[in-house]
């Protein structure tokens, strides 16, 4: 599994997304996923399925420190007390002593960002996480962040695929050194049916699904695929062995505009961008 460099983190260049995926169901995913290759698990603590993710670890006999698992901690409970207990929870839930990687889920403009980044940063020193990061921050955001961080933020974790324009947050990411992890990375579905992707792919001898993933891999951005079914599952690893040409980059970047996104925020919208 290739890696991707991000202050001081190596993460794995792709991952497995579980929402919505509950019961049996995660456990099978799970468990499947890492037996076929995949070493990066991103889960959270709203998707109430970390129970079932700790168990597919340990059904995969994958050794535990060989996977990167991401859990993170919702928009409700980013004051102290209620972040410890969301993460000591989390933990509890995935039977593990640490995870690789925690984030804040969303922010939240009725708890001062301090205090929320305060804590992210503490729990890592606590050990309870190997690295910290954010996912939905703005450019304004992660500028913040940034100057409060008193420990590394590895990555920020935002909806991006083919038919969105990400360029501005993921430029001011990357310009403080942070990954970039893409949510929806398949457009939830829209990349599949796309005829530009399909035709690019059918050149390749790839599913326009992976075309999709492989024009994010080639810009260096984690994808986090979300599937329960195995073959999907193979199909979205199987995207490091063909190379997407300038020009079909170049027309794949043609598909995004400004305000394609499939997720909203689950709170205040002025704190989406
Ligand atoms: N930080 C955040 O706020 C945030 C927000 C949203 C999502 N996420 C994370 O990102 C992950 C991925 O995003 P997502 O689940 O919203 O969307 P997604 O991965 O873009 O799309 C998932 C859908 O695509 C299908 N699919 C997967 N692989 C396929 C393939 N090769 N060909 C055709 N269809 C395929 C899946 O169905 P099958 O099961 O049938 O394959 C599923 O219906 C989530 O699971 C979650 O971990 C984070």
């Amino acid at each position: 599994m290739q890696t991707i460099t991000a202050n001081g983190a190596r993460i794995p260049a792709i991952g497995l997304g579980v929402m919505t995926l509950k019961e049996e169901i995660c456990v099978k995913a799970v468990d499947a996923a890492l037996r076929m290759g995949y070493r990066h698990i991103d889960t959270a603590q709203m998707y109430g399925n970390e129970r079932e993710v700790g168990e597919g670890l340990r059904a995969s006999r994958v050794p535990r420190e060989e996977v990167f698992v991401t859990t993170k901690v919702w928009h409700d409970r980013l004051k102290v007390g209620d972040f410890e207990r969301s993460v000591d929870d989390s933990l509890g839930r995935l039977k593990l002593s640490n995870v690789d990687l925690l984030l804040i889920h969303w922010p939240n403009k009725d708890v001062p960002l301090k205090e929320t980044i305060d804590v992210l940063c503490k729990t890592k020193r606590e050990g309870k996480t190997r690295h910290v990061g954010v996912a939905n921050f703005t450019v304004g955001l992660i500028e913040e962040a940034a100057k409060l961080a008193t420990e590394p933020l590895v990555t920020n974790q935002i909806e991006v695929h083919p038919f969105i324009d990400r360029s501005k947050v993921i430029a001011a990411s990357r310009r403080h050194g942070l990954a970039i992890t893409a949510y929806c990375p398949i457009a939830r579905g829209a990349a599949p049916g796309d005829a530009v992707l399909a035709r690019i792919g059918a050149a390749h001898g790839k599913t326009p699904a992976q075309v999709s993933l492989r024009y994010l891999v080639q810009q260096g951005i984690v994808p986090i695929p979300r599937s329960a079914d195995p073959k999907h599952l193979a199909d979205n690893l199987a995207v490091f062995d063909f190379s997407l040409s300038e020009a079909e980059l170049a027309e794949i970047a043609r598909l995004a505009s400004a305000n394609k996104r499939i997720v909203s925020p689950p709170h205040a919208p002025q704190w989406d961008g």
